[in-house]
C-alpha cells in the first residue's frame, strides 16, 4: 500500500514571520496520522521551518538543486547542502523551472541523479502544456519527459522517488484537472514504470497530482486509485486550506 502524501510547494514566497506562522499553524493541524507531509519553502526559509517541525511527522524540502557537488556555480544549491540543512526531498523539474528558467529533461535527469545520489527523495515533475493537450501529445510528452528525466538511473537507486503529475494549463489557474483526466495520466505513468522496470518498483512509487488542487477537490483527486496525493502550490500558503487537504487524504 502506497501511504499519501501531501507536499506545499511554497515557491517564491512568504517572509520568515509568515513562513513561521504558517509552519506552526500546520504541525498544530497535522496531528500525529494522517498523509506525509512535507513543506517545501524558499531555500533561506528552510532553516527556521525546520526548527519548528523538528520531532514531528512533518518534512521539509527544496524546490530545486544544482547537480554538481561543489565548485564555482554561483548562485547554485548542491544536492548534499541541502541534505545538510536538513531536508528529505527536492522538487526537480517544475514546470516554472522549465519553462522560466529553461530546464530540460536532461538537467531533470542530472538533478534527479545527484539527488538520488545524495540520498535526497526527489519529487520528479511532469506535466503537458495546453497545446499539447489540445494536440493529443499528453501521453507522448509526459512518456518522453520520464523517460529522460530517469534514464540511465539505475533502477538499484530508484527507490523512493516520487512523479507529481502537474498539467501546466491547471497550475495556478484555478482550473484543474478532472478526477478522471488526472486518473488516466497517472495510470499510464504507472504503466510505464512497470513496463520499463517492475510491476513492484510500479505499485511502489507515489504520483502526486498538483495543480489547483484546494480544500474543495482534493478528496475527488485523491479518491482515484492512481493518485497518491498531492503538490500543492497556492493552497499551501494558507493554514486552513492546506489542512483541509490534509484531512482529504486521510
Ligand atoms: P498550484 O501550483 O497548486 O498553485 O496550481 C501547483 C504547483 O505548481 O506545484
Amino acid at each position: 500500500m502506497r501511504k499519501m502524501l501531501i507536499a506545499g510547494n511554497w515557491k517564491m514566497n512568504l517572509d520568515r514571520e509568515h513562513a513561521t506562522q504558517l509552519t506552526s499553524s500546520i504541525l498544530e493541524s497535522s496531528g500525529d496520522s494522517g498523509p506525509d507531509i512535507v513543506l517545501c519553502p524558499p531555500y533561506l526559509l528552510i532553516p527556521p521551518v525546520l526548527e519548528i517541525v523538528r520531532d514531528s511527522r512533518i518534512q521539509v524540502g527544496a524546490q530545486n538543486l544544482f547537480w554538481e557537488k561543489k565548485g564555482a556555480y554561483t548562485g547554485e544549491i548542491s544536492a548534499s547542502m541541502i541534505l545538510n540543512a536538513g531536508c528529505t526531498h527536492v522538487i526537480i523539474g517544475h514546470s516554472e523551472r522549465r519553462q522560466i528558467f529553461g530546464e530540460t529533461d536532461i538537467s531533470v535527469q542530472r538533478k534527479t541523479a545527484a539527488a538520488l545520489e545524495a540520498g535526497l527523495i526527489p519529487i520528479v515533475c511532469v506535466g503537458e502544456t495546453l497545446e499539447e493537450r489540445e494536440e493529443g501529445r499528453t501521453e507522448i510528452v509526459i512518456e518522453r519527459q520520464i523517460s529522460g528525466g530517469l534514464e540511465r538511473i539505475p533502477q538499484e537507486i530508484l527507490g523512493d522517488i516520487i512523479i507529481a503529475y502537474e498539467p501546466v494549463w491547471a497550475i495556478g489557474t484555478g482550473q484543474t484537472a478532472t478526477p478522471e483526466t488526472a486518473q488516466e495520466v497517472h495510470k499510464q505513468i504507472r504503466s510505464w514504470l512497470k513496463d520499463t522496470y517492475s510491476k513492484s518498483l510500479a505499485e511502489d512509487v507515489r504520483i502526486l497530482y498538483g495543480g489547483s488542487v484546494k480544500g474543495e477537490n482534493a478528496a475527488e483527486l485523491f479518491g482515484q486509485d492512481d493518485i497518491d496525493g498531492g503538490l500543492v502550490g497556492g493552497a499551501s500558503l494558507d493554514a486552513e486550506g492546506f489542512a483541509q487537504i490534509i484531512a482529504a487524504a486521510r
